[in-house]
């Protein structure tokens, strides 16, 4: 995981800000047979009753309204929860004072967005990622778009 304001790549945003921002990051390990438990433990700890897991590649058919879709600033009622099993990501969260947080994920890094906080996805050059996906409630999971300023 590597953590940077978008205006100023060269300002890194470390784990206290992203803390103090009510982001969660976790670094586990990729192989199954060593993240399997500790992701059980947190999934029993945070509530987490369900998951699946989510491929983007440039097999995934509509690849590109689905990357459009998901680089729409948006926020959700529910956490989101990503765990990266391969490829790798970048996910744009706004701070309190609306400033762009870049977080570039890869495989390892587990990253939850808290409730109503404005974020984004998208792809890095490579074109591939694969995650778990892990949710409290599956039902109410919806993205509500940023309106226009
Ligand atoms: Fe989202």
């Amino acid at each position: 995981m590597r953590a940077y304001f978008l205006e100023n790549p060269a300002e890194t945003v470390g784990g206290d800000k992203l803390h103090d921002e009510g982001i969660f990051y976790l670094k586990l390990p990729t192989a199954e047979a060593e993240f399997r438990a500790p992701l059980d433990t947190l999934c029993a700890a945070r509530g987490y009753v369900s998951q699946d897991v989510v491929q983007l590649g440039s097999a995934t058919p509509n690849l590109e309204p689905l990357l459009e879709k998901f680089f729409t600033e948006h926020l959700h009622t529910d956490e989101e929860i990503r765990f990266v099993v391969a490829g790798e990501g970048i996910f744009d969260l706004r701070d309190c004072d609306d400033r762009w947080m870049r977080v570039h994920v890869v495989p390892g890094d587990l990253l939850i967005v808290p409730p109503n906080k404005y974020h984004r996805f998208a792809l890095t050059d490579t074109m591939h990622i694969t995650c778990k996906r892990l949710f409290q409630n599956q039902d109410g999971w919806a993205a509500i778009n940023r309106p226009a300023a």
